[in-house]
């Protein structure tokens, strides 16, 4: 048996006696497959995840919660007994009662735990930003920072899932297109469960942390001169030829893990739910699954009422902001994508039709931030001292354009979806504090709005006289 595979003596042996064990035992059945578009429910997917009718992205669903055997309706899914289950579950020392994703498995689709590959993914912390709430003028408000996952982005928590369910269908490779933060956790998953992997990456648009995550990790990179929607599209056609699994977002296992970062948000905010929730859009994927979260905890009555959505994207990568704004989501128009927060660096996002239906649910706004307010708000995040990486920081800057529009008031609660830790791309960070973010670019006008954030290295001779004098001209700065 792999290192990786919890197998179901070692499983059962290690679970508390408070445990339920007849919740967590769900059939196969449990989950069905259905078509976004069409409603088509398809006894299992393509190798590329589209309805084979029209060619749309399918979904789970989950008909045992409201019909189906007995032990799977409602009653069994009683909203006290998820909750305490799944509280106690973080005192097992099962490792799959440990991760924060299959803790909540009750909702998510069944993977024998044999196939199960874990690194201990969720359990991300959920900070207050005291600095930024003053900067912002709003009394409560949180990060929930999915940067800090095993692979330091959100990425994780639908990885494991969607990794487990390749290795359960006895894939030997799996393969994704990626702006880096999606191969990176691809390839660890892989690895852990004795997979290959193949990623395809933009040349010279994604980060070098992220690059070096997966050449560690063992994946075959392929850094191809297109963006990312170019690997998108080669990806697809790869998946036609070879039996690989394809891990990006349109798989709806890589949806029901991410799920999961709004359930723990939920139980960390004691299930009442905040009055906004804001995250970024890049391919739409974390957005849909984080609301696919929302709607199935009302309709398990976990929560009583939804929180509001707001999905924000680059100035520079917005195909999904003008959908909404332009053509009010009747139909999106693909684009050269163009910004400096490389993650969301995408013109043609797949999942924008199950992002529009959460905006719609949810009633959230869609933004578009540009560089500078991108730049400024990263700075501020770190000012706090808890740093994210460009990406994540539309959140803030998304916020405060919410905020002047007042869709969102100062008195209500908001939490920001940071997706990337700080240290996932150190160059952004380097070059903005040497105030060298800009230079060269179309933004280079905006530049002087983020010099107050600035903290430039000071290179000093090996003196104690420099470093007082330094300190003493900041002091000087301050008072
Ligand atoms: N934030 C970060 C740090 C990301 O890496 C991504 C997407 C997003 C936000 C946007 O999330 O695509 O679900 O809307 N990164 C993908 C990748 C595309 O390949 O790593 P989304």
């Amino acid at each position: 048996m792999p290192y990786h595979v919890y197998g179901r003596s070692h499983l059962f042996a290690a679970l508390p006696r408070i445990i339920p064990l007849s919740i967590a035992q769900t059939p196969e059945t449990f989950s069905r497959l259905r078509c976004i578009a069409c409603g088509a429910t398809p006894d299992s997917a393509g190798r590329d995840f589209r309805c084979t009718a029209c060619g749309d992205l399918v979904e789970f669903f989950f008909p045992g919660w409201t019909s189906g055997p007995d032990a799977f309706k409602p009653a069994a899914l009683d909203p006290a007994a998820l909750k305490s289950l799944w509280l106690n579950r973080r005192t097992s020392r099962n490792a799959l009662d440990q991760s924060g994703v299959w803790r909540f498995r009750e909702l998510l689709p069944h993977i024998p735990q044999e196939h199960a590959i874990t690194l201990g993914e969720g359990n991300t912390p959920l900070y207050q930003l005291p600095r930024c709430a003053r900067i912002t003028g709003l009394d409560n408000l949180y990060a929930k920072h999915q940067g800090m996952n095993p692979t330091a982005s959100f990425k994780d928590t639908g990885m494991t899932l969607a990794a487990s369910a390749a290795h359960r269908d006895g894939f030997r490779w799996v393969a994704c297109a990626s702006t880096g933060n999606t191969s990176a956790s691809m390839a660890a998953y892989a690895s852990r469960g004795n997979m290959h992997s193949l990623v395809l990456i933009p040349e010279g648009k994604i980060s070098w942390g992220k690059l070096s995550q997966s050449l560690d990790y063992g994946a075959l990179t392929c850094q191809l001169r297109t963006d990312f929607d170019g690997c998108v599209r080669i990806l697809n056609d790869l998946v036609r030829q070879k039996p690989v699994c394809l891990l990006n977002s349109v798989n709806p296992y890589r949806i029901e893990g991410q799920k999961t970062a709004a359930i723990e948000l939920l139980e960390q905010l004691a299930w009442e739910p905040p009055d906004h929730i804001i995250v970024p859009g890049g391919n739409l994927g974390n957005s849909s699954a984080l609301g696919k979260a929302l709607l199935e905890m009302r309709e398990l009555k976990l929560i009583s009422r939804l929180p509001k959505l707001s999905i924000i994207q680059a100035q520079g990568a917005n195909p999904f902001y003008r959908s909404v704004r332009e053509f009010g989501g009747t139909k999106l128009e693909p684009m050269t994508a163009e910004t400096q927060a490389t993650a969301i660096r995408i013109g043609n996002p797949a999942s924008w039709k199950k992002a529009l239906r959460v905006l719609q649910a949810t009633g959230g706004e869609v933004e578009e931030v540009t560089e500078a307010e991108i730049a400024t708000a990263k700075a501020e995040i770190g000012a706090d001292g808890i740093g994210c990486e460009p990406a994540s920081a539309v959140t803030l800057a998304g916020l405060k354009k919410l905020l002047q529009r007042g869709f969102v008031k100062p008195a209500e609660t908001v939490v920001l979806i940071l997706t990337g830790h700080v240290l996932k791309d150190p160059d952004f960070t380097i070059k903005f504090h040497r105030g060298e973010l800009f230079r060269g670019t179309q933004h280079e006008n905006d530049a002087a709005q983020t010099m107050p954030l600035q903290r430039a290295p000071m290179v000093l001779d090996a003196d104690l006289g420099a470093v007082v004098a330094a300190l003493d001209s900041v002091e000087a700065r301050n008072s």
